[in-house]
């Protein structure tokens, strides 16, 4: 099974979006990047649109208990006003869903993303393939899929799973230790280059 990927598989509903003047998200990377994205498109865009400087945006419903900013008094005003908006709906709330974050720098000062660590590998000590498996339902291993509600849930099964299948008999799958286990690790092979040769 792959690994899951923000890019593929949650940008498309989770975005990061962050000033409802872009339709670009701020790309998905450590908070310094972030930051600078988003430093830049602002201060773009008054540039671009000078006379919207001492113009009120209305109250942004994704931060309720906001309260609207005064009107800026030149272009470096404006976009700290927003800045610090576009900060609180990103560190506050669209990347503490996915992630946790950490200031260790205080408050104020850029959050630290904590490593995802995706695991691709549960069981890293035993073999195990899908594709042998294909016959059965997904819920007879994965057995609380269909009733979890938190993010934090293993659903892996664990190796009394295994038992139920692999067990001594004859009725049973294959229960010697071969079959989930390698001897040799086959990745430390060393190739050998001999001084003779087999003559054909
Ligand atoms: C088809 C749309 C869709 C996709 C794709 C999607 N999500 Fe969600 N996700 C939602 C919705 C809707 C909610 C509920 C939002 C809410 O409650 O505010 C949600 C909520 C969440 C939550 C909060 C759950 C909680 O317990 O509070 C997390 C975490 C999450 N999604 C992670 C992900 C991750 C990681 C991916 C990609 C691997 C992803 N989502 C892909 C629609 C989606
Ligand atoms: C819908 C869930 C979701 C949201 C929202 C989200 N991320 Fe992620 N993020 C992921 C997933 C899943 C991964 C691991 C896979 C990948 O890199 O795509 C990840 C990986 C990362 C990594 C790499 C971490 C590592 O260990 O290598 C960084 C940095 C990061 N995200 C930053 C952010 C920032 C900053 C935000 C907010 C601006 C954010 N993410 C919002 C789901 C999310
Ligand atoms: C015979 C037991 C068994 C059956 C049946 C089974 N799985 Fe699994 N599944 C596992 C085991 C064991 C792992 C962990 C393998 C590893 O990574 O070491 C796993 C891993 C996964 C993962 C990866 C989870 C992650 O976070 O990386 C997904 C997704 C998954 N299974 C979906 C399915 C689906 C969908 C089906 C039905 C079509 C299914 N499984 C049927 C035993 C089973
Ligand atoms: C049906 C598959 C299967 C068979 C057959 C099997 N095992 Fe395992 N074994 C597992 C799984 C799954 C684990 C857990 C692996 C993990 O957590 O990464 C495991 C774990 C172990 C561990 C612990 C490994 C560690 O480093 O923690 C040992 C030792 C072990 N098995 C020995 C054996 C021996 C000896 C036999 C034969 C008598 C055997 N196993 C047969 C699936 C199997
Ligand atoms: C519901 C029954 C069932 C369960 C549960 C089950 N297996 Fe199997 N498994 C089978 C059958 C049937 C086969 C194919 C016939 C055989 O090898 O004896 C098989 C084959 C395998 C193979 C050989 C794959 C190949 O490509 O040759 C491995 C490795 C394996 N299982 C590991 C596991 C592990 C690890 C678990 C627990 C996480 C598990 N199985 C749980 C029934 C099961």
């Amino acid at each position: 099974m792959e690994p899951v990927n923000y890019e593929k598989h949650c940008a498309d509903c989770h975005t990061l979006q962050f000033d409802r003047r872009f339709d670009e998200p701020a790309p998905h990377k450590e908070p310094k990047i972030v930051y600078e994205f988003v430093v830049k498109k602002l201060t773009d865009y008054v540039a671009a649109h000078p006379r919207e400087i001492p113009l009120v945006d209305e109250p942004n419903k994704r931060l309720p208990s906001r309260p609207p900013q005064p009107p800026a008094r030149n272009a470096a005003e404006w976009v700290q006003q927003r800045l610090a908006d576009a900060q609180l709906l990103l560190w506050r709330k669209s990347c503490k869903e996915c992630h946790l974050l950490s200031y260790p720098n205080g408050p104020d000062a850029l959050p630290e993303v904590a490593k995802a660590a995706i695991t691709t590998r549960w069981l890293p000590h035993a073999e195990f393939e899908h594709q042998a498996h294909q016959l059965l339902a997904c819920t007879s291993c994965h057995t609380k899929a269909t009733t979890s509600k938190e993010t934090a849930d293993v659903l892996i099964p664990g190796i009394q799973v295994c038992r139920e299948c692999h067990h001594s008999g004859s009725d049973a799958a294959e229960a010697r230790c071969f079959e989930c286990h390698g001897y040799h690790d086959w990745s430390k092979e060393k190739r050998v280059t001999g001084t003779f040769t087999i003559p054909n």
